[in-house]
């Protein structure tokens, strides 16, 4: 049977060329950079010529890339480090959005546990958080605003350089989550405007369990963790040199194949738009018009005019070969609609009956049609059961 991954964004396959670079630093070349032996020196150089790869692809200096394990740390990493280190100077204030990933939201939920304020923007029905609703929720207490860089779910590109200069006007770093735009879109940190950068390797054909935070020079942050004095004393703990080699390998080629892997996977995204919103009248896109990135493609089936359940549709697409995702989250046992959708303005059951589709090197404009027919058969085979 034919199988089309259409599920990019939770994440991709390794690339050739990653895991080649990477080879040598599992088995001859395997020294702890923090040993002063050649084997160590060896190890340590690698780390750092890939710390320049990365902080050079995003206009950074490499003394401002951390390497963590992770989206996820991350995320922990920037808000838990900022939030730590603001207590000292009398701020418990931080501002993020109601579409953010949870690794944004919960450590935001856990310090709001442990004594902070925490305020959660409402996004609009694109999905998005203006500059002056963010202005207009920094109180002298603030001391961090999160905001992502493009959802996961839906798409939406947030205008992050005017929340930077809302944010800067008051004095305060803004962090962002940007896991799903290197090599998608541009990132360029000093043009963002932005003091913390969240990346995931895995998520642009590099390895999963390794990621970066860059901390714009200057900015105040505790560390997570605390053993040896590893990434300058802020992410102790023996650095994972395979990975660090492989993700700068991805980010490499993420961005300089951006131009037309983009404009290639955009075609492919726009066919598959315009065919569902043919042959489907019930089909809601969710996300932005055009502050979108090029491959993601979510849509939603009205409820008010069939009955769908996400989880069943990607059940059912799945038979057929073909891996997308619903955007729902099982809870406590229950499948619970997509928190993005629903701060939206998505009713319940509409943003229950949604799939997204993301893209990647492996799709071609012929898995269009294929997925547009197996998606007809799948639906009206689910109808006729209702
Ligand atoms: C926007 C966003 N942030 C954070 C993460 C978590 O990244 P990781 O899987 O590297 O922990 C993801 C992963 O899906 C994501 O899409």
């Amino acid at each position: 049977m034919k199988r089309v991954y259409l599920d990019h964004t939770a994440t991709t396959p390794l690339d050739e060329r990653v895991f080649e670079a990477m080879r040598p630093y599992f088995s001859e070349a395997f020294g702890n950079a923090s040993s002063v032996h050649s084997f160590g020196r060896e190890a340590k150089s690698a780390l750092e010529k890939a710390r320049e790869t990365i902080a050079k692809a995003i206009g950074a200096q490499s003394g401002e890339v951390f390497f963590t394990s992770g989206g996820t740390e991350s995320d922990n990493f920037a808000i838990r480090g900022i939030a730590k280190a603001s207590l000292k100077k009398g701020k418990n204030h931080i501002i993020t959005s109601a579409a953010e990933h949870p690794a944004v939201l919960e450590p935001c939920e856990m310090l709001r546990e442990e004594g902070f304020d925490v305020t959660v923007l409402p996004v609009d029905a694109n999905g998005i958080v203006s500059p002056d609703q963010v202005k207009q929720a920094i109180t002298g207490k603030t001391c961090l605003v999160t905001i992502m860089h493009a959802n996961n779910e839906v798409g939406s590109i947030s205008p992050i350089k005017e929340i930077a200069e809302a944010v800067h006007e008051k004095g305060l770093p803004l962090h962002t989550d940007a896991v799903q735009t290197p090599g998608k879109i541009p990132l360029n940190v000093a043009e963002l405007g932005v003091d913390l950068v969240t990346l995931s390797a895995h998520k642009l054909y590099g390895p999963k369990g390794i990621g970066a935070l860059y901390v714009k020079k200057g900015t105040e942050l505790e560390p997570m963790l605390h053993g040896g004095g590893q990434e300058r004393g802020k992410r102790p703990g023996t650095e994972n040199v395979p990975l660090a080699v492989g993700f700068a390998k991805a980010v490499e080629l993420a961005v300089s194949e951006m131009e037309v892997e983009m404009k290639r996977l955009a075609t492919i995204r726009d066919n598959l738009q315009s065919a569902i919103s043919n042959q489907f009248p019930s089909a809601i896109i969710n996300g932005h018009p055009t502050e979108r990135l090029p491959n993601i493609l979510n849509i939603s089936f009205d409820s008010s005019k069939i009955q769908l359940e996400g989880e069943m549709l990607v059940m059912n697409m799945d038979l057929e070969g073909i891996a997308v995702t619903s955007g729902s989250a099982c809870t406590s046992g229950s499948m619970q609609p997509s928190h993005v959708l629903l701060a939206m303005g998505r009713d319940g059951k509409t943003a229950r009956a949604t799939l997204r589709f993301a893209f990647g090197k492996s799709n071609t404009t012929e898995d269009v049609e294929y997925v547009v027919a197996k998606l007809r058969h799948v639906i009206s085979r689910m109808a006729g059961r209702a």
